[in-house]
């Protein structure tokens, strides 16, 4: 299958088009990092695999679709997105970080969105396809400093079960997966500035946490199911997160 996966150049969406390409997948590989992107290209292909580089930045409406069309015009089928690309600036409200709550809605939100608008009519048309949205255990349970972030994931979540409810009603082999993971070892939290919050992790101790390659297997197990089985929601916690 060929599949493009955003937010490809670290964390989750890496290890994910490691894995995906370890099974024999063609990886198509989108973030704005191009020299992170090539690394990982490189490495994929020492391992036998394919992997081809798209970058892109997904809050540009315009250059996703023209992106995505023009990848349609080579390869001839996408057949999985995976919207990974996200940002976690979290904050208190109180703070004032606008730009930063603006961020996560363009990235987390809106790139999500654009990227179904370029992905759809090809699938709809084809009459196959999947869109799996990672989301977050913060996409259920709101935390303090969590607000814009957590709105974010609650939206991609309704996103993700919505168009799934449309695409049955359509009576189209299009599924749609939503990705809720718990805490992984990634950049992730590398985007917050806000001193209270980092404060607070610091008290909250030690918690076991998950390696990406946790959540690569659990979107490898989404895509392996036959054409008609549509894993909707996969939520994945370490034995010792108890939020
Ligand atoms: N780590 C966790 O604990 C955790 C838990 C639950 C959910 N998640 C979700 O998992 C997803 C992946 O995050 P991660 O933990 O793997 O963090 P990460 O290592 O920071 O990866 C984030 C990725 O998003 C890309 N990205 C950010 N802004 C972008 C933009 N405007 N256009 C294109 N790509 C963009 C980054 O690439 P460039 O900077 O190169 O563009 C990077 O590849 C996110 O949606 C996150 O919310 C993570």
């Amino acid at each position: 299958m060929n599949i493009l996966i955003t937010g490809a150049s670290s964390g989750i969406g890496a290890a994910t088009a490691e894995r995906l390409a370890q099974e024999g997948h063609t990886v198509i590989l989108m973030a704005r990092r191009v020299e992170k992107l090539e690394a990982l290209k490189k490495t994929i292909e020492g391992q036998g695999g394919k992997a081809l580089i798209a970058a892109g930045d997904v809050t540009n409406f315009n250059a996703i679709q023209d992106t995505y069309q023009n990848l349609l015009k080579e390869l001839g089928h996408i057949d999985v997105v995976i919207n990974n690309a996200g940002v976690m600036p979290l904050s208190f409200l109180k703070n004032g970080k606008v730009n930063e709550a603006h961020q996560m809605v363009d990235v987390n939100i809106k790139g999500v969105i654009n990227m179904i608008y370029s992905a759809l009519p090809s699938m709809m048309e084809k009459n196959k396809g999947h869109i799996i949205n990672v989301s977050s255990t913060a996409g259920r349970k709101v935390f303090p400093s969590s607000a814009i972030y957590s709105g974010t994931k609650f939206a991609v979540r309704a996103i993700s079960d919505g168009l799934r409810m449309e695409m049955a009603g359509a009576r189209k082999d299009v599924r749609v997966t939503d990705i809720q993971p718990g805490a992984v070892e990634t950049e992730l939290t590398h985007t917050i500035t806000d001193q209270e919050v980092l404060e607070m992790f610091e008290k909250m101790g030690e918690m076991e946490i998950m390696q990406s390659d946790d959540i690569a297997r659990a979107i490898s197990y989404a895509i392996k199911q036959p054409r008609n089985v549509n894993v909707n929601e996969i939520l994945i916690r370490t034995t010792s997160q108890s939020f």
